[in-house]
This record gives structure tokens, C-alpha cells and sequence, in this order.
């Protein structure tokens, strides 16, 4: 399939996987092997499910939905298969913040802390209802097939902000949770003492942030976007013709004039304008 700067695609692609697959072990060993470890019993263990599926479901899930469009492997399946992805991943991701909600409320209401006291806990559960919004008009805009292609078009720049914005600020909700447990949670030696926890934990952090970057960075490529279905089809009814340069060409105009696409993304297709 083509692609312009696959190499690089490639790179970010495994340099992405990488950062969240060593983030999701971190976070394991940290419940496993520095805390409590993982249980529904009301207590610290129960607690502990909290950042497991956060990092797990609602930042590592969410990353790769958000770049699925973008395998090029993926651009011989349809459209709507990948949306159903898409959708699919998106909504696994929020169950698992779901279900990381329960746990902490839970944890605190078995150990009377008060609830939603602080920033992190207003911030962490507007991003989750936000979440949930940004799904179900998802779903009514893009799935569901009686919504008129012009309204399609004119939220997909609204779309992609706010699923973008609220990637980060998921990110950014967990580096305050991870800041607040590892100073109520280190004493004898406390955070200040820089107890191997709080070293393990604070590269934790540093994980999350790159793998946020690297899916921010190969989001928002132009070059690397799925091509349109009809480009799609030219680029295979193209093949094996002498005169497959023209498919370059071919493919800016296309993009730049009637909007090809049902979803009706109209972002600039034509890769040289960027770099
Ligand atoms: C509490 C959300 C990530 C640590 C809470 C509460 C919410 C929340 C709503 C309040 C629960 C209550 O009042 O009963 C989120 C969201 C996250 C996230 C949406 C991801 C974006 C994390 C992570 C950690 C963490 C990764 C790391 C350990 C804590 C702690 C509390 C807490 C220590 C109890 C203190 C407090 O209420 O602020 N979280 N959290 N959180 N969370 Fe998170
Ligand atoms: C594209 C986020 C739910 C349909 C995108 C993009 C982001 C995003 C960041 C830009 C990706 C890119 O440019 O490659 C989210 C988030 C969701 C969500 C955070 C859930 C909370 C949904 C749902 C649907 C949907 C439920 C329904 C099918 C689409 C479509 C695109 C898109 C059609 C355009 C893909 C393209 O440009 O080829 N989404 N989305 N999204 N999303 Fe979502």
C-alpha cells in the first residue's frame, strides 16, 4: 500500500506501541509488586484497579483507536468496517474508565473519604462524561446512516478536536492521579526521599507523555491519512497501467474538489503541502 514516508509511519507506529505496552507493565508491577496488588474488597486493592484500567483502557485502548484509520493496511477494508472499529475500540476504552470510576468510588465510600474533593477527581470525571458524549454523537453522526453527509462534514473538524482534546487531557488527568497517590501513598521513605517507587512511578509518567505525543504526532500527519474510498478505488483500477504516475495528481484533485467522502473530510489530501 502506498505511503508517503512509510519508514517513518512505521517507526512512530512501533515507538508508539512500545511506550504503551511498557507503560501498561509498569503500571502492573507497580499495583503487583509495590502496592497492594489487585482485588474488589472494598480496600487499597480495590483502589489499585483505578490506574490499572486507566492506563490500560482509557489511554492505551483510546491511542490506537484514535490512529486505526491510519494503517495502511487497513485502506483495503471498508470504510465502515473501520469505523466500526473505531467506534468499537472507543467504546471499550470507556468501559474501562467506567468500571476504574466504580472502583474508586467504591474504595472511597467503603473507606469514608469524601468523594470528588479535588481537582484531579472534577477534571478526571468531566473527561469521562465528555467521553461518553464524544461516543454517542459519534455514533449518531458517522454511524448511523440517516445523518445527512453535510452535517457529516461540517463536525468532523469538531470531531477530531475534541477527540484529540480530550486524549490529552486524559493524559494530563492521569499524571496529577499518579502525582497525588505517590504522595499520599510514600512515607517512611517518603516522595521527597525519591524511594525507588517514586522513581518507578515517575518514569511511568514520562511514558504516558511520549506515548500521548507519538499518537498526537501520527494523528495529525495529513500525509498519513486514509485515502478516500473513491481514491481508493482509482489507485486499484490504476494498477498495472503504464501510466500510474498520473495517479498522483489525480489523487490532489480529487481531494481538493467535490467532496469525494461520505464522512466529508475535506482536510488537504495532496501531501506536499506539508513537511
Ligand atoms: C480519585 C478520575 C487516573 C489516582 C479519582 C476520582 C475520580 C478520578 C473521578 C474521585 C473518586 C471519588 O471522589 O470517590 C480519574 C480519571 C483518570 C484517573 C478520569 C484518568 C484520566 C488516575 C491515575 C491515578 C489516580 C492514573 C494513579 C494512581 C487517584 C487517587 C484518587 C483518585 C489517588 C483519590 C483521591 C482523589 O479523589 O483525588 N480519580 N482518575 N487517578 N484518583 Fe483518579
Ligand atoms: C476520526 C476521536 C468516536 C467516527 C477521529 C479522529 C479522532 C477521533 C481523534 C481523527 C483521526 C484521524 O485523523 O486519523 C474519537 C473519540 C471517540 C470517537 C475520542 C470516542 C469518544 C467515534 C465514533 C464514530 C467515529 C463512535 C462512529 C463511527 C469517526 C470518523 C472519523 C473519525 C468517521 C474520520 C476518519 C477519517 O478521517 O478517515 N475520531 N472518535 N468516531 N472518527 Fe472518531
Amino acid at each position: 500500500m502506498a505511503m508517503e514516508n512509510m519508514k517513518q509511519f512505521l517507526f512512530a507506529l512501533s515507538a508508539a506501541g512500545a511506550f504503551g505496552f511498557v507503560a501498561i507493565i509498569f503500571v502492573l508491577r507497580w499495583v503487583l509488586h509495590f502496592k497492594e496488588g489487585l482485588a474488589w474488597d472494598g480496600g487499597l486493592a480495590e483502589f489499585n484497579w483505578h490506574p490499572v484500567l486507566i492506563v490500560t483502557g482509557f489511554i492505551f485502548l483510546q491511542g490506537i483507536a484514535i490512529i486505526v484509520y491510519r494503517l495502511p493496511w487497513t485502506w483495503q477494508c471498508s470504510k465502515l468496517i473501520m469505523k466500526f472499529i473505531h467506534a468499537g475500540l472507543n467504546l471499550a476504552a470507556f468501559i474501562f474508565a467506567v468500571i476504574s470510576m466504580v472502583a474508586v468510588f467504591d474504595f472511597h465510600n467503603a473507606a469514608k473519604i469524601p468523594n470528588m474533593y479535588s481537582l484531579h477527581s472534577w477534571l478526571g470525571l468531566a473527561a469521562v462524561i465528555l467521553y461518553g458524549l464524544q461516543l454517542v454523537v459519534g455514533v449518531g453522526l458517522y454511524l448511523i446512516p440517516v445523518t445527512p453527509v453535510s452535517w457529516r462534514a461540517a463536525f468532523m473538524p469538531i470531531h477530531v478536536y475534541s477527540g484529540l482534546f480530550l486524549f490529552t487531557s486524559v493524559i494530563a488527568v492521569a499524571l496529577m492521579g499518579i502525582t497525588e497517590k505517590l504522595i499520599f501513598g510514600l512515607s517512611n521513605p517518603k516522595y521527597k526521599d525519591s524511594p525507588p517507587e517514586a522513581i518507578f512511578v515517575n518514569v511511568l509518567g514520562i511514558l504516558l507523555v511520549v506515548f500521548g505525543a507519538l499518537v498526537l504526532w501520527i494523528a495529525t500527519r495529513t500525509s498519513w491519512k486514509r485515502p478516500s474510498d473513491q481514491i481508493l478505488h482509482s489507485l486499484h483500477t490504476n494498477r498495472g497501467s503504464e501510466d500510474n504516475s498520473k495517479a498522483g495528481p489525480a489523487l490532489s484533485e480529487l481531494a481538493e474538489g467535490a467532496n469525494p467522502e461520505a464522512d466529508g473530510d475535506v482536510r488537504k489530501r495532496n501531501s506536499k503541502s506539508e513537511s
